[in-house]
């Protein structure tokens, strides 16, 4: 393992210092454009005041065809658009796919200055992660480029989830990770052809009631277990988890729940591949206004965070007071960048 002293100096001559403390964004939701289609790419300024992270999408779903084309049209969409505070990410190919080594040189040798985050598909371990941290690092040093560019790595193969914990501690690069419940259900033979989401035949029978009565069942989520190991993997390295895509665009229940499920177990923001699911996500990535409401008063009664209290019958303790923060803090953020919200959560 590489020394602590070490951990922070840049990894070629010239290139920026890592960050010791990753900068603080809000992002709701990563919104996926594939840049090879120009009506799309065009659209990217208009859709900017609407997204807190806009994608540009090389990897699947780009016909190998229009890889090319997909990359040139994410360097001309960096280089046309300004996107404010709106953070502006490319999903590279993965490391071993014929695209990567171009995905990477003409993106950084072009907008690396605009590109805040590059998205790792099929990360297995934290060798992954040291490649591309020593291959930006070159690149970065080449092309003078100004603040280090973040990676976030896509936990989507088996090996991946068995080396979560160190994939979230490999780099002062990463900047987090996202479920990738697609390559995810294909690396482990799981049954099933939804991206994301529950299934129907994945449930819980109860016991038999009375005679004649049918036996109740409910659906269990298959992604809790690979999310909950991703969350704590991310919290223990100070990086921040995501839930990714969901497929069925129809379904926009379906989706909200499985965004919902995500954001209380921790995560901070999803995937959005259709202009549908951004309502959603920023429905639920931005905290509740009664739940923020209570977590102030909580706040407001403990003004040192320590000590006991009751509110409405319910005892509140320093423990209490730390949940109460980290939804307040959040809905700062929030209200900060979303003027509706603020005047929901009385900032
Ligand atoms: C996303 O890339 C997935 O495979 O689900
Ligand atoms: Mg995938």
């Amino acid at each position: 393992m590489k020394s602590p002293r070490k951990f922070f100096e840049p990894l070629a001559i010239g290139a920026p210092s890592p960050y010791r403390e990753l900068p603080m964004r809000l992002e709701r939701m990563i919104h996926f454009v594939p840049p090879h289609i120009e009506k799309l790419r065009a659209k990217a300024g208009e859709l900017a005041s609407q997204v807190d992270v806009i994608l540009g999408n090389l990897e699947d779903a780009i016909p190998i065809e229009a890889k090319a084309a997909a990359r040139e049209g994410f360097i001309a969409m960096a280089r046309a658009t300004d996107l404010g505070t709106t953070g502006l990410w490319a999903r590279v190919n993965a490391l071993n796919s014929p695209w990567f080594l171009d995905d990477m040189t003409r993106l950084v040798g072009e907008v690396g200055d605009r590109l805040d985050v590059i998205m790792l598909p099929k990360v297995e371990g934290p060798w992954d992660i040291h490649f591309i941290d020593q291959y930006l690092g070159l690149l970065e040093a080449r092309h003078a480029v100004k603040k280090p560019i973040l990676v976030h790595a896509i936990l989507e193969t088996a090996e991946g989830v068995n080396n979560v914990a160190e994939i979230a501690r490999a780099s002062p690069r990463l900047h987090g990770m996202s479920l990738g419940p697609a390559d995810l259900a294909a690396s482990r033979a799981m049954k099933t052809t939804r991206v994301g989401g529950g299934h129907p035949d994945y449930r819980v029978l109860a016991d038999s009631g009375a005679p004649g009565e049918p036996r109740r069942a409910a659906q269990q989520d298959p992604w809790h277990y690979t999310i909950a190991r991703m969350v704590d993997a991310c919290a223990a390295n100070g990086v921040k988890p995501f839930y990714g895509p969901f497929g069925d665009f129809a379904d926009a229940d379906a989706c909200e729940a499985q965004f919902r499920n995500a954001f209380l177990l921790g995560c901070a923001g999803a995937w959005t591949l259709h202009p549908s699911q951004i309502a959603i996500a920023k429905r639920v990535f931005s905290p509740d206004p009664a739940e923020v409401a209570f977590a102030k008063r909580i706040l407001a009664a403990m003004p040192d965070g320590s000590g006991a209290v009751m509110i409405d019958g319910k005892m509140q303790d320093d423990a209490t007071w730390k949940q109460a923060k980290v939804i307040v803090d959040l809905a700062r953020q929030v209200a900060a960048k979303d003027i509706e919200f603020a005047a929901l959560y009385g900032f």
